[in-house]
């Protein structure tokens, strides 16, 4: 269960094909596009995509109040590269051209690649068979390759193949689906500069408004013992490559290797731009298509070493976990300075916004697999820091931070606030998330680094944001996690993990003026930082209030939620949901409506803090008004299910979770991936049915869904690596790596391994 098979083509699938079958490198994401283009009638959004890279645009608010963010960034859809067409006497394949014999493609998870293999046949009769391979390399930030070989089946002679870069790139919107965003005119990219000769061919553009650049080059190759001729061509400002006029034979094949790199004025010089580019290209000329494909065979097989689980009894949910992983894989930024944006780099939803979906959602499964690419999550939060102190001024706060709510570039791109800059919880995920990887690794020199300064920065603002009333320390005006309830005084999850900013914000202030005065002294002087504040921490944290029914015993999500009249659900008809894309917001507003898990949530990541009892009842009370519009829901409504025994529900919660994209549950995969619930999909592994939880030490408690026979996942912690392997009869911990550790063992008490 390694590969995603198509062995029929689907036209009025394709839109959803092509996210699917993206391929990508945290850096390069391309969607599963043909590479002579679709079909004409057919849905298709041509996308290439490079992490960060992205255009502004103004924000057009019809009321403009103050503080509302000035201009939008969106993820651009920059040069295609992927163009090869093939003409057989002067015919041109594709879609509507001749017939297709046989068309295949498989999405190759365990070795990195996307392979298509057809056989076509001209409206002259005449035959060919194509193969291609397209890969986006691990191992090289800006490099990607196609491999496309052509054997004439029934005759022998002249065949051309193109091979080019088409840099009329264009981003789509939709003014009916909010989540779809902003739309640019095809001529965004801007003509700068070109280079071409016999093999390469370079473009260089630039955006309007960022005036950020980018350049594209391609360098083509003709394998084979056949004759050929080549001439580059440029066609206009946008389009040049490459056309191959072979001398063909019967059985013979001919390949053609396409070398393509990206580079951007974002992270390189852009009067380097070009040579950077030609750079690349003759890196991956020099080392070859083959070496390059058993590199990224064996990058593949070091992360299938550390991630892969293994469900023996269900294959669907076994290919489901390994597509979202291989998936998430693809689009995180591996650099420091990228992220990953809730579609990945597979489409334009959500503009190729970051959200608190990475912290929450995502990070902690990278944490557990891979924890590099966790520490460079979380040193991207450090490098916005400063712009999130700038907004924490635009809001009026005098201290502290505020993380944009969504951005690529790190200003607050939400033009929505009370789903937007209302969400402070952002400040509290993003310390949760630095908590949990320095319990994870103990790495104090990140902490030094860039994860004390965050978590001062966050914990002065809530602070500053809330207020003592009475005793208790209050926090009003916020928007918790579930977006279908807003701008509400005391949501229990935002200060449930406030109170965890504040108090792990306190401890490494007392840890690092201990551990290392230097550089407590040195950070404390650039921020002016007192010991007046930092006890000011613990002490509000100590007096967080957290609303509670006393009458139901309930975790009330905030103070008014539980007052409200709870929503129609049984005369909500099926297909008003999502309800967002049928309710004004405001009707939502009013009632006991959840797009997601929230109070459920805090449960679930500060387990200690409550009893089971409490976590069933509150799941029994919150499961009810929960729509799970949002794809961050199913996945902790199932990790919680199986906490407080459910087990039933756990497994459909997961089904929903692992096959969400492959089935398309939510509707709109055509527009990108549900990174966060792909990540889920793991979560649900581990923390749903694993039982891991992290407290003092590791903690597991498993079960197993009924006709599983069994599954095992492994987990990195503090330098160690374990695998947990869980039949029906017994649960299994073997240290693969690392010094002997104790974990404990619902039931079983403490081992040690
Ligand atoms: C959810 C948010 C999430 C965003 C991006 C919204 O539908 O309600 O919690 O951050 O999608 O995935």
């Amino acid at each position: 269960m390694w590969q995603l098979v198509e062995s029929e083509f689907e036209p009025e699938r394709n839109l959803n094909q092509e996210t699917l079958l993206a391929l990508g490198n945290g850096y390069i994401g391309m969607r599963g596009t043909f590479e002579e283009g679709a079909g004409s009638g057919m849905r298709s959004v041509e996308g290439t995509y490079l992490n960060g890279f992205y255009e502004s645009d103004p924000i057009r608010y019809g009321e403009k109040f103050q503080g509302y963010p000035d201009v939008g960034q969106t993820m651009l859809n920059v040069a295609n590269a992927k163009v090869v067409r093939l003409y057989v006497d002067g015919e041109l394949m594709r879609w509507e051209n001749g017939r297709f014999l046989s068309h295949a493609r498989t999405f190759d998870m365990r070795h990195g690649l996307l392979r298509r293999e057809l056989r076509w046949q001209s409206s002259s009769g005449k035959e060919v068979a194509v193969e291609s391979e397209r890969l986006v390399l691990h191992a090289h930030k800006h490099l990607a390759l196609i491999r496309y070989t052509v054997t004439p089946l029934n005759f022998s002679g002249n065949i051309v193949l193109y091979s080019g870069i088409d840099g009329q790139a264009k981003n789509l919107s939709s003014d009916d689906d909010p989540r779809l965003g902003a739309g640019f005119d095809e001529d965004v990219l801007q003509f700068r500069d070109r280079s071409i000769t016999a093999e390469t061919a370079i473009l260089h553009q630039q955006t309007k408004t960022t005036g950020f650049h980018v350049v594209c080059g391609i360098h083509n190759k003709m394998e084979g013992e056949r004759p050929f001729t080549a001439q580059p061509l440029v066609d206009d400002e946008y389009r040049l490559g490459h056309r191959f006029a072979i001398d063909a034979a019967q059985g013979e094949a001919v390949t053609l290797v396409k070398t393509i790199a990206y580079a951007t004025s974002r992270d390189i010089d852009e009067a380097e731009l070009m040579a950077v580019v030609q750079g690349e290209l003759a890196k991956g000329t020099a080392v070859g298509y083959q070496a390059l494909k058993t590199e990224q065979a064996d990058f593949m097989a070091d992360f299938w070493y550390h991630a892969d689980v293994v469900i023996k009894g269900d294959d669907q949910l076994q290919l489901g976990l390994r597509f979202n992983m291989f998936h998430l894989l693809q689009s995180v930024g591996r650099d420091g300075h990228t992220n990953i944006a809730a579609k990945g780099l597979t489409g334009q939803g959500y503009e190729g916004h970051t959200f608190w979906d990475t912290e929450i959602y995502i990070l902690p499964f990278f944490l557990y697999t891979n924890p590099a690419i966790s520490r460079k999550l979380l040193e991207y939060r450090y490098h916005i820091l400063d712009k999130a102190r700038q907004r924490a001024r635009q809001m009026a706060h005098p201290v502290g931070a505020l993380f944009p709510w969504r951005t690529i570039g790190g200003e607050e791109c939400s033009a929505y606030y009370l789903a937007g800059t209302a969400q402070y919880h952002i400040n509290a995920d993003v310390a949760f998330a630095i908590k949990r990887y320095y319990d994870a690794t103990q790495d104090a020199e990140f902490m030094q680094q860039f994860g004390a300064e965050i978590l001062f920065e966050t914990a002065r603002l809530w602070l500053n944001v809330g207020h003592y009333n009475s005793d208790q320390f209050h926090i009003d005006a916020v928007t918790g996690p579930d977006e279908y309830t807003a701008l509400v005084n005391n949501n229990a999850y935002t200060n449930l993990m406030a109170a965890e900013n504040l108090r792990f914000a306190a401890h490494i202030a007392d840890w690092l003026q201990q551990e290392y005065p230097h550089t407590y002294q040195t950070l404390a002087e650039k921020i002016a930082l007192t010991p007046e504040e930092t006890s000011a921490w613990a002490q509000a944290a100590a007096q967080m209030f957290v609303p509670y029914d006393e009458e139901r015993q309930l975790l009330a999500q905030d103070d008014s939620f539980l007052q409200k009249a709870v929503w129609d659900f049984a005369n909500t008809p099926a297909d008003h949901y999502p309800l967002l894309l049928h309710y004004h917001p405001l009707v939502l507003y009013r009632y006991q409506v959840c797009k997601q898990a929230d109070a459920v949530l805090a449960e679930f990541l500060l387990h200690d803090q409550f009893d089971l009892a409490q976590k069933k009842r509150d799941y029994d009370y919150y499961e009810p008004l929960t729509t799970h519009d949002s794809s961050l829901s199913a996945c902790i409504f199932g990790i919680m299910a199986a906490e407080v025994g459910y087990p039933d529900k756990a497994y459909r919660y997961f089904i929903d979770t692992a096959i969400a994209d492959l089935d398309n549950k939510k509707g709109n995969t055509k527009d990108g991936i549900h990174a966060a619930n792909m990540a889920g999909a793991w979560l649900s592994i581990a923390f749903g049915f694993g039982g891991m939880r992290v407290g003092d030490g590791l903690i597991f408690n498993p079960v197993i869904p009924a006709h599983w026979e069994s599954y095992s996942f492994r987990v990195q912690y503090q330098g160690r690596l374990i695998e947990v392997t869980v039949t029906q009869e017994a649960s299994t911990y073997k240290l693969l790596d690392g010094d002997p550790l104790e974990v404990q063992i619902a039931g079983a008490g403490k081992w040690v391994m």
